[in-house]
């Protein structure tokens, strides 16, 4: 039976932390659990202690400690934890944790609350790679997926010592996204219900050239647009990304397209638009370009300050989506803005969505150290029909899944 949540309080996450050297990067997961509204109680095993101590938990995570069921016995820890929890991962998950899961042993508070705990488990492998692969640890992972337990598989990359292979701990980021999805969604599994549609998502900021060093640009990183390409193949679609600007790896199965300025990118988008089932238009655009561009460095000539930089418009590339759209005959496709506001986020948005005729329109607030660079994100999501979904921060994947829900449902 699980205890009915109180009012205003986040998901209770039990957080089980192994005696493996990657429990300090767990650190950082905790932290981000808890600064995204989790109540995070850790459940170390005694070993885990030997890397990271009891009170760098109980500080991060604000609860008691414990590792034995020998403690509070008058509130049975060893059955209440787990019967209240909305999810238990455990990170990192060692050869020895994952055996006794598999096989039900339960010695210490953690195990104990594996058998006890009816939510959704995760669990995050890290080890060495010939651990990872030796036949019992291969069939205990098996045993634990088929009980449906999510194991996440271990990253590739150096190891405790100076070898390599696969045995990782994944990043806290990736660890974090996985927590969320799991939370959300009951499993890692993503629906494939973009498969057969072809999606352009644009990303990163373009810019405007002044002379061949100067530019007039923006603060975008690219990494929502990103966090949507990636997105969307994992959930079936044909993906072109349309990328102005941005240092990021290119996301695996997508077709990347590169921009520099507003008018590249307006002819890459519309290149591929006019097919597509949808349209996300993630990037930030300069309004304004240069009207002359210098193709000589303009000179400092001391004392005679700088010649005024006359601007004129760029083409605004939604609007003429929506245009084209919206002609008779035009492939149905369903349309989605961004709006980067700093103030009066909620009465600006829909000013723009009305402006802009779009489906939908991410509003989020941006500024200085707010979004722009930021691994999270948080929004609200417009209608045409007066309807605002609140995107809670998470990660930008997280708000990006939120976009892909209601464009599927406006595609069906
Ligand atoms: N956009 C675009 N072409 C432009 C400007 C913006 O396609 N020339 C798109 C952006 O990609 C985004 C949406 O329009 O999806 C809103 O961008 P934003 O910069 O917030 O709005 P603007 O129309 O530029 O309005 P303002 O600068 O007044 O806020």
């Amino acid at each position: 039976m699980t205890d009915a949540r109180p009012a205003g309080e986040g998901p209770r996450v039990l957080l089980g932390v192994g005696g493996g050297i990657a429990a300090y990067k767990v650190c950082e997961l905790l932290r981000r659990l808890k600064e995204s509204g989790h109540r995070v109680r850790v459940i170390p095993t005694r070993d885990a202690l030997r890397f990271v101590g009891e009170p760098t938990w109980a500080a991060l995570s604000g609860e008691p400690v414990t590792t034995e069921v020998w403690s509070g016995v008058q509130d049975v820890p060893h059955v209440r934890l787990g019967q209240g929890a909305d999810l238990v991962l455990v990170a990192p998950a060692t050869a020895d944790l994952l055996a006794k899961a598999a096989h039900g042993i339960a010695d210490d508070l953690l195990t104990n609350t594996l058998l006890t705990a009816r939510c959704p488990v995760v669990f995050a492998p890290a080890m060495h790679t010939e651990m990872w692969e030796h036949p019992a640890t291969r069939a205990n992972v098996a045993t634990l997926r088929s009980r449906g337990c999510v194991v996440i598989e271990p990253a590739v990359g150096r190891l405790t010592g100076a070898d390599s292979g696969k045995g990782r701990l994944p990043d806290p980021d990736a660890l974090f996204e996985a927590a969320l999805r799991v939370l959300d969604r009951g499993s890692l599994a993503l629906p494939q219900d973009l498969a057969g549609r072809h999606v352009v998502v644009s990303a990163g900021g373009t810019r405007e050239p002044i002379d061949p060093v100067r530019f007039i640009g923006n603060r975008s990183s690219g990494l929502q647009g990103y966090a949507l390409a990636r997105t969307a193949v994992a959930r079936g679609a044909r993906v072109t990304l349309v990328a102005a600007n941005t240092a990021l790896p290119d996301p695996a199965g997508a077709d990347v397209v590169r921009s520099g300025s507003t008018r590249e990118m307006r002819d890459a988008v519309l290149k591929v638009a006019g097919e597509a089932d949808a349209v996300v238009m993630a990037a930030a655009v300069a309004d304004f370009r240069p009207a002359e561009y210098e193709s000589a460095k303009i000179k400092k000539t001391a004392g005679a300050g700088l010649a005024p930089i006359h601007l004129v418009e760029n083409p605004d590339i939604l609007a003429e989506v929506v245009h084209a759209a919206r002609a008779p005959g035009a492939h149905p496709q369903v349309i989605v803005g961004f709006a980067a506001e700093t103030h009066d986020v909620l009465e600006h948005g829909r000013q723009k969505l009305a402006r802009k005729g779009c489906d939908l329109l991410v509003v989020n607030e941006v500024g200085e150290s707010l979004t722009f660079g930021a691994p999270d994100n948080a929004a609200v999501i417009l209608s045409p029909e007066g309807e605002a979904v609140d995107v809670p921060r998470g990660t930008k994947e997280a708000l990006a899944d939120v976009v892909w829900d209601l464009v599927t449902a406006r595609l069906r």
